[in-house]
Formats: C-alpha cells, sequence, structure tokens
C-alpha cells in the first residue's frame, strides 16, 4: 500500500480540488458503493458547505468583528453553515484554567448573535457537545504522521515560547481537520495564519480517501478574507491579551475611554504639529469606521496639523459608537436571555450532529468498523 503523499507545492488556495487516485485504481468505494459528494451528481442542487471555527475566548472585540464575523455573516446566506465553538482546541493551551469556560462560550455565542449570525442559517454550536469530533480525531490520528505535526509552524512556536509539551497540543491540527471533515466541508473562512492547517485537512482527506478507497471527503479550501487592519489601542494588533482591545460589548462610555487614551502618531506632540496618518493607529479605525467623507478630510488637515489629536479622536468614537449601536443593542438582549441562547446552541448541535453523523457512518463503513 502506498501512502499518500501531499503533492509538493499544494496550497490551501487556488490549487484545483480534487485529489485523483491513479487511474485503473479498483477501490473499496467501488466495492462499498461510496463516493464524496462531489461525485454524486447531487451537488449541483447540495449547497456547499462551510465550517468555521473560533476558540471560547470570550467577549469578541473588534478584530474578531471585522477579521470573521461579518464575513461569516455574509457567507450564511449562500453556504450550509457551521459555527463551530472549539472549546477541545482551548485545552490545548488552557487545560488547568477551566473554571470560566461555559461562560466564555456564552459570550461567544451572545457576540456571534449580535453581529447578526442567524441561527435558523447558519448551525452554531459547541464542538464538544458533538462527540463525533472526537471520534474523527482518534481515527485521523492513526493515520497521522508524528512528522506532519511536528513540522507545523503553530507547533514549533507555541511549543518554543508557550512550553506546550502535551500530546493534545501536538494533535491540534488533527483535531481542527476533524472539526472540518466530519461536515465534509468545502470551505473554510479563515486568518492567513491558519492557512497550514487547511492544507494539512486536505492532506489528511487525501490520504483517508486513498487508503480506504472511498472518496468520503472532498477537498477544502480555506477561503481568505481582505478586511479592514484593526490596530489595538496601544497600536499593535487588537488582540484581548494585549488588553488594547475594543468589545462588543463595551458600553459608548467605555469606548470612548478607551479611545481618548489610544496611541496617535508618536511624533505628533501637540495640536500643530504635522502628523502622518498612515503611520496612526486612530487613523486606521477611522478608514474602518468613519464615512469615506470625513477619513478624506482628517488626512490632509492632520498633515497640516491643523486637525489636532483629540478632535480626531472625537471623531472616531462618535462613528464608532454609532457603527456599533444596533450590535450592542442586540447584545444586550441576548445578554438578558442566557437560557435562549443555551438553547440556540443545542439546537445547533443538533443539527451538526445530523451531519456528523452520516460523515461517521461513511468513515467507519470505509475502514470496516462498527
Ligand atoms: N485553529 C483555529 C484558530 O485558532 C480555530 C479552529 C479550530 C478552526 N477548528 C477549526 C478554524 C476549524 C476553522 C475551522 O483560529
Amino acid at each position: 500500500m502506498t501512502w499518500y503523499q501531499p503533492a509538493p507545492g499544494a496550497t490551501a488556495s487556488g490549487v484545483p480540488t480534487g485529489y485523483h487516485l491513479p487511474l485503473g485504481t479498483v477501490t473499496h468505494a467501488k466495492r462499498h458503493g461510496l463516493s464524496a459528494d462531489r461525485n454524486t451528481g447531487n451537488e449541483k442542487t447540495e449547497r456547499k458547505i462551510i465550517l468555521s471555527g473560533m476558540q471560547p475566548t470570550g467577549q469578541l472585540h473588534l478584530g474578531n468583528l471585522e477579521g470573521a464575523l461579518k464575513n461569516w455573516v455574509r457567507l450564511q446566506d449562500d453556504y450550509d453553515m457551521y459555527c463551530c465553538i472549539v472549546d477541545w482546541h482551548a485545552l490545548t493551551a488552557d487545560f488547568n484554567d477551566t473554571d470560566g469556560m461555559q461562560d466564555r462560550i456564552l459570550q461567544m455565542a451572545v457576540d456571534y448573535l449580535a453581529a447578526g449570525l442567524d441561527p435558523q442559517k447558519c448551525a452554531i454550536f459547541v464542538q464538544s457537545q458533538v462527540k463525533e469530533h472526537a471520534e474523527l480525531h482518534l481515527l485521523f490520528s492513526m493515520l497521522t504522521p508524528v512528522p506532519w505535526l511536528e513540522r507545523m509552524p503553530t507547533y514549533k512556536d507555541k511549543r518554543d515560547n508557550l512550553g506546550l509539551d502535551s500530546y493534545g497540543f501536538l494533535g491540534y491540527p488533527v483535531l481542527q481537520a476533524a472539526d472540518i471533515l466530519l461536515y465534509r466541508a468545502h470551505l473554510v473562512p479563515v486568518g492567513k495564519d491558519q492557512e497550514r492547517h487547511i492544507i494539512f485537512a486536505r492532506d489528511l482527506a487525501g490520504r483517508f480517501n486513498h487508503l480506504y478507497g472511498a472518496e468520503v471527503f472532498p477537498m477544502c479550501d480555506a477561503k481568505f478574507t481582505e478586511f479592514a487592519e484593526i490596530p489595538g489601542t496601544d497600536g499593535r494588533k487588537m488582540s484581548k491579551s494585549y488588553g488594547n482591545d475594543v468589545r462588543l460589548a463595551d458600553s459608548p462610555e467605555e469606548t470612548e475611554a478607551k479611545l481618548k487614551k489610544m496611541f496617535t502618531d508618536p511624533e505628533k506632540l501637540r495640536r500643530n504639529d504635522p502628523g502622518r496618518p498612515e503611520v496612526c493607529p486612530v487613523f486606521k479605525l477611522h478608514k474602518a469606521y468613519s464615512p469615506a467623507e470625513l477619513v478624506g478630510e482628517i488626512e490632509p488637515t492632520c498633515k497640516s496639523g491643523e486637525l489636532g489629536c483629540v478632535d480626531c479622536k472625537k471623531q472616531l468614537i462618535a462613528h464608532l459608537n454609532d457603527a456599533l449601536a444596533d450590535i450592542r443593542a442586540k447584545r444586550a438582549e441576548w445578554a438578558a436571555r442566557p437560557d435562549d441562547v443555551w438553547a440556540v446552541l443545542e439546537d445547533g448541535a443538533r443539527r451538526a450532529r445530523e451531519r456528523a453523523q452520516e460523515t461517521m457512518a461513511m468513515v467507519r463503513q470505509a475502514m470496516n468498523l462498527q
């Protein structure tokens, strides 16, 4: 038996989908009558599947909103969407800090709903409520060569910087591949930092299909999103762990207080000093949240020194709070009804389980398991 090896130079995007078996190979698939969705002929009528995942970090911030959520909200109309809150993945780093787990899940689900994810259109669910993720992860772990995992940049980086050395952490990409492939997803909206994980999932899908001669898994593609750069209040990338974030859950007053302290061009100390909008994090937020007309005015008046940072921030605060008003109102409504939020998650898990069980039946049959 030959092991499937990924094609050299394969990338998660732009590569023609589909791993092709050598011509003339008589596969188990033919014997079992198994085939992937894309070969059933039903594909035209079936909508493509999207799976996305986020670790339950609690309340979300503007970076999450612009980088992921808004994009998911747009996609839910055209695809069958599964939005997974990956609590097991969170344990790969924080296995000894589980006290707040349920609250972090709830807060994140509230933000999803506030941002406009519609539970009618999209199954929002918690990974650990769909146990099939664990079964597929286990089976995949049997066919994953350890060197594939050891050479993941995310692994080396976190092992060295965070001292993570668990077996589960090494297997992080295997669990992520199980998340994706359990739904036989076609597209995975992620940031560029996740590219290697998506390639890994494709490689594993190809290896499985080849080993068991069953086209169970379609090839998935990453869907990278172009989004506005959202700096945190200290000018670095917005991140909860840097403590520089503005959250959807913040009140307008909290937002104002945070933005008043926000870094600007370090060389513009006084009002009349000429500023450099191109290096100013406040200007980046203006570009994301203020009307184009205002952005057009700020640029020359900042450069000339006419516009001071205090006034510039005042305008940003007003526009940002305006832009977030609807989301915040919706957030407050959902946050007041936690039981309804848990019911949404349960219903999402029920729908996810249906698809997951279908896949597991195909997987078990292909592997000759019960
Ligand atoms: N690794 C992803 C991240 O850190 C989270 C994740 C887990 C994920 N499973 C997934 C993303 C499946 C997309 C699909 O952002």
